[in-house]
């Protein structure tokens, strides 16, 4: 994995999604039918539009109220994880809930469904808490699953659980215990699989930067957006694949898609296009 963590030396990329356009690719990951699915329709032109932000639960510090505080019109929300800072929620009546997340994002654009993985520091607490249908009912934007298919007609959206396949989690948890319950390790390289399933898009938050890489092998594209508060402060280390942009700051992903056709933003703190 090392390919798709080029502005990071700690760990490798958590709380991943990858797209896959219908119109390029019809082959399905092999397990997808025995995850919860969720249909999603395009908008009535047949497009789809998302913003995607991570690593942001700081009760509307470094910038976090500002981020995505703007009125881009999406049809939904990708949170890549990291959604409560430092450690998840101590459980569903936990007022991080209301600071950092129903208290937040209040912006109009945003009232639409977030789709939402956990990322390592969501585990470091209550993991079952932010996926429990309580908090669904406190705020009905919030759909957050440990992985799971959104079909959205014109693509799948496969959110898939990261954080148990980083190893070190398991072994050397550091000041903080992993509520593991319900999650075994896996044992597969993800990426691989990604580019042999036609997989074009592969969205991570967990390092604090917006970044674009294109694999040099495949026509994948990795996509981070991890600037939804702190940003990560200055690590940069490219692997083997083209690093197209980066920016060690906040701010987030817009993507468009059509049928046919995907195109991508990022954006600083207040919205302004940095990289197209
Ligand atoms: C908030 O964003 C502005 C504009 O990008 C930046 O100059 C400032 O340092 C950020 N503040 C914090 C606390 O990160
Ligand atoms: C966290 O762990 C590191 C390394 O084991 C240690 O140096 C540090 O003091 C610990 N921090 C806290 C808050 O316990």
């Amino acid at each position: 994995m090392s390919t798709v963590r080029a502005c990071s030396s700690a760990v490798a990329p958590v709380a991943l999604i990858v797209v896959t356009i219908a119109a390029f690719a019809g082959a399905a990951l092999p397990a997808a039918a025995e995850l919860p699915r969720v249909e999603h329709s395009p908008s009535a032109d047949g497009s789809l539009t998302i913003l995607a932000v991570g690593d942001w639960g700081r009760r509307g510090e470094f910038n976090q109220s500002r981020v995505t505080a703007q009125k881009m019109g999406v049809d939904f929300v990708i949170s890549t994880g990291d959604n409560f800072y430092d450690d998840g929620l101590t459980g569903v009546d936990d007022k991080a809930f209301e600071e950092s997340f129903t208290g937040i994002y209040t912006a109009k654009s945003l009232q639409k469904p977030w789709y939402t993985v956990l990322g390592n520091h969501d585990y470091r607490g209550d993991a079952l808490a932010q996926i429990s249908p309580v908090l669904r009912r406190v705020d009905s934007r919030w759909i957050c699953m440990k992985s799971f298919v959104v079909d959205a007609e014109i693509a799948d959206f496969f959110f898939v659980d990261t954080t148990p396949f980083v190893l070190k989690y398991w072994t050397n948890p550091k000041n903080s215990t992993y509520d593991w319950r319900g999650v075994a390790p896996r044992e597969t390289y993800i990426t691989n699989l990604l580019k042999a399933h036609g997989v074009d898009l592969y969205l991570n938050g967990h390092d604090h930067c917006l970044e674009h890489i294109s694999s040099t092998d495949s026509p994948l594209q990795y996509l981070t957006s991890g600037g939804g508060s702190k940003s990560w402060g200055g690590v940069y280390a490219p692997g083997g694949d083209k690093v197209e942009f980066f920016h060690d700051g906040q701010g987030f992903m817009s993507l468009r898609l059509t049928g046919t056709e995907a195109s991508l933003a990022f954006h600083g703190v207040a919205g302004d296009v940095l990289h197209i």
